[in-house]
């Protein structure tokens, strides 16, 4: 019988990559499948929150009582955040593209007599930093921070830079971790300085991550 310790709380969860074309056939993307935000999605609703998904492309939403919402962008997924940005708890595993090309070509770029290609690209929106500024009393807010190196430094001063009460650190270059894998190895520091690690499924990392989201909610 599942914990149904989540009852009465809304969540906004996003998960997957997003895409950003350059042309009507290509765009830029990055490894993420998604598996991370949806296990988020199915852990809370299994514990009985109200749970709307937010999915990048590609990804496939199996929560049977989630409320999902497919987008393709960066900008896409900002505005669709900013729909639900007064739920509870907002946890954001999704891997959203810095950058854009500054002008998306109507027909596809052409290849020949080209040895090289330029592309001016524009920064985007940061979602999590957006909704940080506009969060309300009582509400959690959780990033991810995929890192390469400096993972806890790196994962402290995003989860500073863009309001949040705790972040989610996975060292993407480790085997079993991070992009793609059913299995992940975090650490999670939030707010008040404290530091958990955990190992496991993704399906556990989630159930793990909501533990400590029912505390920052008491709090
Ligand atoms: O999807 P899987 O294949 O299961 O892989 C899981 C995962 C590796 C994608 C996931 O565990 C993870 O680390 N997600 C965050 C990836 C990421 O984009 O990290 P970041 O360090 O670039 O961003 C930090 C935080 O800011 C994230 O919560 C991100 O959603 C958010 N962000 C980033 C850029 C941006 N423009 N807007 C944002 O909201």
């Amino acid at each position: 019988c599942p914990k149904r310790d989540m009852e009465g709380r809304s969540f906004l969860i996003t998960a997957g990559p997003t895409w950003e074309f350059l042309d009507p056939v290509r765009f830029i993307s990055n490894p993420s499948t998604g598996k991370m935000g949806v296990e988020l999605a199915r852990a809370a609703w299994y514990r009985g929150g109200d749970v709307t998904l937010v999915c990048g492309p590609g990804v496939k939403p199996d929560v049977p009582g989630a409320r999902v919402e497919n987008v393709v962008s960066a900008e896409d997924m900002l505005e669709k955040c900013l729909e639900f940005r007064d739920s509870d708890v907002i946890i954001k595993a999704a891997a959203v593209g810095d950058y854009r090309a500054s002008t998306v070509q109507g027909s596809k770029i052409k290849r020949e007599g080209m040895s090289t290609l330029a592309l001016e690209l524009v920064s985007n929106p940061d979602i999590a930093a957006r909704l940080g500024q506009l969060r309300r009393d009582g509400q959690v807010l959780v990033g991810f921070a995929a890192e390469t190196d400096n993972l806890i430094d790196n994962a402290l001063s995003k989860m500073r830079s863009k309001g949040l009460d705790a972040i989610v650190a996975n060292d993407v270059t480790r085997q079993g971790c991070g992009f793609g894998s059913d299995t992940n190895q975090v650490s999670m520091v939030d707010r008040r300085g404290r530091r958990m690690d955990f190992q496991g499924t993704k399906e556990e990392v989630a159930h793990f991550v909501l533990d400590v989201v029912t505390e920052l909610l008491e709090e």
